[in-house]
C-alpha cells in the first residue's frame, strides 16, 4: 500500500448524497464521491439500506487501486428500526440476558441494512442527571455498567463478526465523558487517578474483554488533554497495558476541536496530535486526509504509526468478512424478511416490561382492576406515537411507538377518558435537529382534564420528557417535570388523588412533590416501541415489575452529582452539631436510591452468612416472596472496604442476581466475591487487593441495612 493508500483507510466521511441518483458534480459531494473512487475512503458513517451501502461499496471496491471495501457505520443504539427502551431503561432491567438479546436483535437488522459497525454501546458513567447522554448510558455503577457494557457488546458482534447478522461494536466515549462539569454537554472533566481507575476506566476494560473491536474517543478534555489527543489513555493504556489490537476512531470533529480546546495550533497540528496520540480514524474533520502524508514526510508523525493505524483497521475489514465478499450484508430480500420481524417486536415488548420500575405504590392503588372503572388518562405523552421511541434512533421510522392509550385500550372493560392537559410543542429547527418542548404558556387543556379527573375512579397521569429533551446535546438545568406538567399534575390531584404517575423521561428527575403526593408512580423512562403495550400490561397487573433504578433519583436538582458510591468523609455524622458534610437546607437522601424498585408483592432478606476461605468469599442469604403473587427480585450484594490506602466508598455493588419467585417461597442466593471484587486500584493505576474487614450488605437495593462482616488476611 501507498502512504496516501494507508491514510485512506483512516479517513471517515459521513454520507452525502443518494447514490441511486446521479454522481455528483460538483462541491464537497463530488470531493467524497472521488475520495472514495481513488481508495482515499476506509469508512462511511450514515449510509444504510441494503441498496445505498451495495452502491457506495461498489464505488470503492471497483474504482479504487487496490478494492478495499468500505467499513459501514451508524449509530444504532437502542434497536435499529425495532426501537427498544433508551440504555438506562434497559439497564433498569439488571437483565444481562434480555440486554444482550436487544443489540442483538438491532444487529441483525443493522446488518440486513448493510450495516457493519454500531457506535455502541456508551459505557460512561454518569453522575449527573442534568447530562442529556444519561439516557445512552448504563447509569452510575461500574459494576453495573461493566457487566451491560459485555453484555451489549456480544450481542452486537455475537460470536461470529463474519456472519452476515453481526456488526462490530464501539465502546465509547474514552474517556470521562460522563464526567462533564455541571452536566453540562461537551464540558470538560476533571477527575483524580483514583475515579479514573476504579471508576470510569473497568466499564472500558469489560467491554475490551467482551472483545469490542473499536473504541471512540471523547468530545471532552480530561485533566488538560482533549480525549482525542490523550497518548496516556490510548496508546498508554488502551493499546499498550489492555494489548487492544482492534482500532480507534475519533468522536465526529473531535480532532479539530482540540483547536477550540486550545491545544491545537491549527489543524494540521490537530491531527498530528490525535495520529501520535493513536487515534487510528478521523470521522468527518478531513484533517487526516488532509494533512498525514505531510506530517509523515516532515518526521512530525512515524509511518510506522500509520501503518499501525491502517493494519488495525484493515484487520477489523478481514475479520468482518469484507474481504471475501465486500457486498455479504447487502440483500435486500433479507431486508425485508427482517426488518420489524415479529420476533423482534417481541423482544422489545419483553424489554420495555423488564426495564420498568415502580417507584411507589401506596394504598394497593396498583394493579388496576380490569373491569368496571372510569379511568381518566391524563398527559401530552399519554397518546404521543414519537416520544416513547427516545433519542438516538436514527434508523426509525418515527410516530410509531404503542401509546400509552393504546395499550391500555385493549383493556375493553374499562372506560377511557383521554385528556392531553398540556399540549406539546414542537419546533422543527433543521432537518436532523427537532426541540421538541413541553408547552410552559397555554393552559387552554387543563380544565378539561381536571373536570375528567374529577368524575374518574382512578387517574393515570403519563408526564415527564419528550424523547427529543435527553440525549446529546439536551443537557437540562432543572430535574422538574418540564413545562406546565407540575401544575396541570396538581391540579388534577386536587381534583382527584386516586392517581397513578406515569413517568415518561430520559434521565432521573427530581419530583418531590409527586413522590409525596402522588400513591402510585411508575417510571417508565422512553421505552421503545412497545412502550403502551408494556406499561399497560404493569398497569393491569400481567406484568410484574421488578426493575431497579440505574441511577439515584434526586430530591433536588442542586444535589447532583448524586451517587449511592461516595466516600465517607471525615465528617459524616452530626453529632449535634452544624460541622458535618450536609447541607443546611436539604438532606443528603435522595429521593429514590441507586437499586430501588418495588414489586407487586414484597420480598424478606434474612440470615446473611459469610464463609471466607483465603482470598475468596461466600456469601449467603435468604430470600422469601412474602406477598400473595410470585414476582421477580434483583437481589443486590455491596460491600464496604473499611480501612484502606486510598479510600474506599460507604459501598460498592459487587454482585446481584436476578431471581423469580413463586408466592410463599424461600431461597438462599449464593454469591461468591473473589480478588476481582475485593480489590481495587491505586493512585498508580495498580490493582491491589488489601487485608483487613469488610462490611457486606444484601438487600433489594442500596439503601438495604441487613449486613454482616467478613476479614480478609
Ligand atoms: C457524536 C457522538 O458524540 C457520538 O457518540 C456519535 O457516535 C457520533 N456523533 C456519530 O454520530
Amino acid at each position: 500500500m501507498t502512504l496516501e493508500e494507508k491514510i485512506g483507510q483512516m479517513n471517515q466521511y459521513t454520507g452525502f448524497f443518494d447514490v441511486t441518483g446521479p454522481a455528483p458534480a460538483d462541491g464537497e459531494a463530488k470531493k467524497k464521491y472521488d475520495h472514495i473512487k481513488s481508495g482515499k475512503v476506509g469508512s462511511m458513517l450514515n449510509v444504510r439500506g441494503a441498496e445505498q451501502v451495495q452502491k457506495m461499496q461498489k464505488l470503492a471496491v471497483e474504482n479504487s487501486r487496490l478494492g478495499i471495501p468500505i467499513i459501514f457505520a451508524l449509530d444504532v443504539i437502542h434497536g435499529h428500526k425495532t426501537i427498544f427502551p433508551i440504555p438506562l431503561a434497559e439497564a433498569a432491567s439488571w437483565d444481562l440476558e434480555a440486554i444482550e438479546k436487544g443489540a442483538r436483535v438491532a444487529a441483525i437488522e443493522a446488518a440486513a441494512q448493510g450495516l457493519n459497525w454500531t457506535f455502541a454501546p456508551m459505557v460512561d458513567i454518569s453522575r449527573d442527571a442534568r447530562w442529556g447522554r444519561v439516557m445512552e448510558g448504563a447509569g452510575e455503577d461500574t459494576y453495573l455498567g461493566s457487566k451491560i457494557a459485555a453484555a451489549r457488546v456480544m450481542g452486537f458482534q455475537g460470536d461470529d463478526l463474519s456472519a452476515n447478522n453481526t456488526i462490530i461494536a464501539c465502546a465509547k466515549h474514552f474517556a470521562g465523558y460522563g464526567f462533564a462539569e455541571s452536566g453540562k454537554e461537551y464540558n470538560t472533566a476533571d477527575v483524580g487517578t483514583s475515579t479514573l481507575h476504579n471508576v470510569i476506566l473497568p466499564l472500558f476494560k469489560a467491554a475490551k474483554d467482551a472483545g469490542v473491536r473499536t473504541f471512540m474517543n471523547s468530545f471532552n478534555e480530561l485533566n488538560g488533554i482533549p480525549a482525542t489527543g490523550d497518548r496516556y489513555l490510548q496508546r498508554v493504556i488502551l493499546k499498550g497495558e489492555w494489548n487492544f489490537d482492534g482500532f480507534v476512531v475519533s468522536d465526529w470533529d473531535s480532532i479539530i476541536e482540540m483547536i477550540q480546546h486550545g491545544h491545537a495550533a491549527d489543524g494540521k497540528h490537530a491531527a498530528e496530535l490525535a495520529a501520535n496520540a493513536g487515534c487510528d480514524m478521523d470521522m468527518e474533520a478531513h484533517l487526516y486526509i488532509k494533512h498525514l502524508k505531510d506530517l509523515v514526510k516532515s518526521g512530525k508523525v512515524k509511518e510506522s504509526d500509520i501503518d499501525d493505524a491502517a493494519r488495525r483497521i484493515l484487520r477489523v475489514k478481514y475479520e468482518l468478512g469484507l474481504f471475501d465478499d465486500p457486498y455479504r450484508y447487502c440483500d435486500e430480500t433479507r431486508e425485508k424478511e427482517l426488518i420489524y420481524a415479529d420476533a423482534h417486536k417481541a423482544a422489545a415488548l419483553d424489554m420495555a416490561k423488564k426495564s420498568i420500575v415502580l417507584l411507589k405504590n401506596e394504598k394497593n392503588i396498583l394493579p388496576l382492576a380490569k373491569s368496571g372503572q372510569k379511568i381518566a388518562l391524563i398527559g401530552p405523552l399519554a397518546d404521543d406515537k414519537d416520544s416513547p421511541l427516545g433519542n438516538w434512533r436514527l434508523a426509525a421510522d418515527g410516530n410509531n411507538a404503542i401509546t400509552v392509550l393504546e395499550g391500555m385500550n385493549t383493556y375493553k372493560e374499562n372506560t377511557i377518558n383521554h385528556q392531553i392537559g398540556v399540549k406539546l410543542l414542537s419546533n422543527e429547527k433543521t432537518r436532523f435537529i427537532y426541540e421538541l418542548e413541553i408547552n410552559t404558556t397555554d393552559k387552554s387543556d387543563m380544565d378539561e382534564a381536571v373536570a375528567a379527573a374529577k368524575v374518574a375512579d382512578v387517574v393515570v397521569m403519563v408526564l415527564g420528557e419528550h424523547g427529543f429533551q435527553s440525549g446529546e446535546g439536551r443537557s437540562r438545568a432543572e430535574l422538574d417535570l418540564p413545562g406546565l406538567q407540575q401544575e396541570l399534575l396538581e391540579k388534577c390531584f386536587a381534583a382527584n388523588s386516586n392517581m397513578v404517575l406515569v413517568l415518561n423521561n430520559g434521565r432521573p428527575l427530581a419530583i418531590p412533590w409527586a413522590a409525596k403526593n402522588v400513591p402510585a408512580i411508575i417510571e417508565a423512562w422512553q421505552l421503545g416501541m412497545e412502550s403502551g403495550n408494556a406499561i399497560a400490561q404493569v398497569l393491569y397487573g400481567d406484568y410484574n415489575p421488578s426493575g431497579k433504578l440505574p441511577m439515584t433519583f434526586p430530591r433536588d436538582v442542586n444535589q447532583v452529582p448524586i451517587y449511592y458510591n461516595y466516600k465517607n468523609t471525615g465528617r459524616p455524622d452530626p453529632n449535634g452539631m452544624v460541622f458535618w458534610s450536609h447541607y443546611t437546607d436539604q438532606t443528603n437522601d435522595p429521593l429514590y436510591p441507586f437499586g430501588h424498585g418495588l414489586s407487586y408483592t414484597t420480598f424478606k432478606y434474612d440470615n446473611l452468612h459469610t464463609i471466607v476461605n483465603g482470598r475468596k468469599v461466600v456469601v449467603s442469604v435468604s430470600v422469601t416472596n412474602t406477598g400473595k403473587v410470585d414476582g421477580e427480585e434483583v437481589v443486590q450484594l455491596y460491600i464496604r472496604d473499611k480501612v484502606a490506602s486510598v479510600t474506599r466508598p460507604i459501598k460498592e455493588l459487587k454482585g446481584f442476581k436476578k431471581i423469580n419467585l413463586a408466592a410463599g417461597k424461600s431461597q438462599t442466593v449464593l454469591f461468591t466475591l473473589t480478588e476481582k471484587e475485593l480489590g481495587f486500584f491505586n493512585n498508580q493505576g495498580k490493582f491491589i487487593v488489601e487485608s483487613g474487614d469488610f462490611d457486606v450488605m444484601v438487600g433489594g437495593s442500596s439503601a438495604t441495612s441487613l449486613d454482616n462482616t467478613f476479614t480478609i488476611k
